[in-house]
């Protein structure tokens, strides 16, 4: 059985002050909860707060990006040395945001994960298709390009902490979220490609999140689907009430 890994990507909102409250509040729901893991992801200036705030609790903390040299002249760029020394222990990568706004590309994806897997730092890769391919029916060739590329001369003996987050794109931020059928019907096609590049024991191993407007209310029947292993919850993640609804679902 995979542990289920439930994960919140807060984006570019909250204070370090906003980030204590949250945790004041939020952590008192969970206290108790074992069943799955917990990690949450808040912009880089309020991990140190955040990192404080979880101390003692089972809640793991992530970042939304990061570089994959381990120092230098990169201007604006934070390193995995970076990320753990602030008590980081995973770290999300390719995030669809980053892919649309921000350039980033399945070969820095694969540099990424290889730099964070080298690491010790839990990659959450996600992959996904704009509404355009779904549309023109090639979702799968996409989610085929990007997993290709995302494991990229990588071995699966190294890559034992992957965690994947299937993000159908129109389904982020949109209201709109995919079936439970849908979502793991991708789900078991991203397995094979893992087991593709990394082998049929990684791909038994590696847990593969959903993400796009997961919410208390959708929540469970997401969850339920056998091939689904967890949540990216951006929007809904916000609320310490929301977020701890999706926790317990
Ligand atoms: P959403 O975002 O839950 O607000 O749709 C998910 C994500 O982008 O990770």
């Amino acid at each position: 059985m995979r542990k289920k890994l439930i994960t919140a990507n807060w984006k570019m909102y909250k204070t370090p002050d906003q980030t204590r409250e949250f945790f004041r509040d939020f952590l008192p729901l969970v206290t108790d909860h074992e069943r799955d893991e917990i990690a949450i992801c808040p912009p880089f200036v309020d991990l140190p707060a955040a990192s404080e705030a979880i101390k003692g609790s089972k809640v793991a903390l992530g970042a939304q990006d990061m570089y994959w040299e381990k120092e230098g002249a990169f201007t604006g760029e934070i390193s995995p040395i970076m990320l753990q020394a602030v008590g980081c222990t995973h770290v999300i990568i390719g995030h669809s945001e980053r892919r649309q706004y921000f350039g980033e590309t399945d070969d820095t994806v694969n540099l990424k994960l290889k730099a964070a897997l080298e690491a010790g730092i839990t990659p959450i890769v996600c992959v996904g298709e704009v509404l355009e391919e779904r549309e023109a029916g090639i979702t799968e060739d996409v989610l085929r390009r990007q997993c290709t590329r995302a494991f990229h001369k990588l071995s699966g003996k190294k890559a034992a902490k992957l965690v994947i987050a299937y993000e159908p794109v129109w389904a982020i931020g949109t209201g709109k979220t995919a079936t439970p059928q849908i979502a793991a019907e991708a789900h078991a096609l991203l397995r094979g490609e893992v087991a593709k590049a990394l082998g049929d024991d990684l791909a038994a191993k590696v847990r593969i999140l959903y993400g796009g407007s997961v919410k208390p209310e959708n929540a469970k029947a997401l969850m339920s689907e056998e091939e689904i292993d967890g949540a990216l919850v951006g929007g809904a993640s916000l609320d310490p009430k929301s977020f701890a609804a999706i926790v317990k679902y």
